[in-house]
């Protein structure tokens, strides 16, 4: 009997490699770079499952390539904004994500822009290196207090949670903005506009969606006070790009350090990468080793479950069950 086939739309670590490679045979994307949507469309005539990337934008067009057996798109990241989510429902294909086992990473990495934004730990390593140290100063890069601070989280699922977790040992209070969450021992629940006027470290935690696309604009930027340091590690479409680097440059925010962007990569001749209160990593939140090997694990498993018929262990679309 034939083995299903499963297209990887990229080298994802081995302990989820060893997995399908138990069960199916294998179409590896084995480059650096993803595959353009062309060759996605070349590769999966006749996959059941597709195991995709962030970088994958996975559309109808593709499901219907696939073909009618496909089952499963599992994809390699707990967002799945490049996922077709009604398309897949109308053609019942089970998709799935890899939430909590990136919950701390990703939180850990949000603290650490913050952290290194607040404290000028890049100009000031740069400084050094540069050959500019040349005595110690009492007004030389002056930074945030972070006790005592207010930390507004929009969006307290998991990950937001896992911040106000870190901020209590930081002695912070913690305010967050999330229609579907509620208040608990750790943080308030407030609306968008107290949340902006209030912080002095915003951090966006939230998926991107309709509601969520731009949330952060020139708008929002003119309620922050001039202190809040901005960090994202959610998706770069979540804050305008422009506004942002106005609100910068103007110092109508005291610094930012995001790891995504919009457009993402981020172009070497943006704006953005000439201001010196800004630090931008290259979309790494979750890049621990033990992460992304569990996240390969997780998106492995979604593969057998859906080819299997059973239900995902991490479902996004549990609508295309009876
Ligand atoms: C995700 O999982 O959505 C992150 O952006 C990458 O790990």
């Amino acid at each position: 009997m034939t083995r299903p086939t499963v297209f990887i739309t990229r080298r994802i670590p081995e302990a989820g490699l060893d997995l399908l490679r138990d069960h199916y045979e294998i179409i590896l994307w084995d480059e650096a770079f993803p595959p353009r949507h062309k060759e996605i469309l070349e590769k999966v005539p006749g996959v059941s499952g597709i195991l995709s990337l962030l970088t994958d934008k996975i559309d109808a067009e593709i499901m219907d390539r696939a073909g009618s057996q496909i089952r499963v798109i599992s994809n390699y990241a707990v967002g799945y904004n490049n996922i077709d989510i009604q398309a897949a429902n109308q053609r019942k294909i089970a998709v799935g994500n890899t939430p909590d086992v990136l919950t701390d990473a990703t939180a850990d990495h949000a603290f650490a822009l913050m952290l290194a934004a607040g404290r000028h730990i890049v100009a000031g390593e740069k400084n050094v290196r540069e050959g500019n140290w040349k005595t110690w100063g009492p007004g030389i890069f002056l930074g945030a207090d972070f006790k005592d601070a207010t930390l507004g989280l929009i969006g307290y699922g998991r990950i937001g949670k896992a911040m106000a977790k870190r901020a209590g040992g930081f002695d912070m209070q913690v305010i967050f903005f999330d229609p579907t969450a509620e208040s608990d021992e750790k943080a308030r629940k407030v609306d968008l506009e107290t949340l902006l006027c209030q912080s002095d470290i915003i951090s966006l935690h939230a998926p991107l969606t309709t509601e969520t696309k731009y949330l952060i604009n020139e708008d929002s930027f003119k309620k922050m006070k001039p202190n809040c340091i901005l960090v994202n590690t959610a998706r770069g479409e979540m804050i305008e790009s422009n506004a942002l680097y106005y609100a910068l440059k103007n110092r109508l925010i005291f610094a930012a350090g995001i790891d995504v962007t919009d457009p993402e990569p981020l172009p070497h001749d943006s704006p953005l990468l000439t201001l010196e209160n800004l630090i931008v990593t290259p979309h790494i939140a979750s890049a621990s080793f033990k992460t992304r090997d569990n996240m390969a694990i997780i998106a492995a498993k979604n593969i057998i479950a859906g080819i299997q018929g059973q239900r995902l262990p991490h479902i996004v679309n549990p609508e295309i069950y009876p």
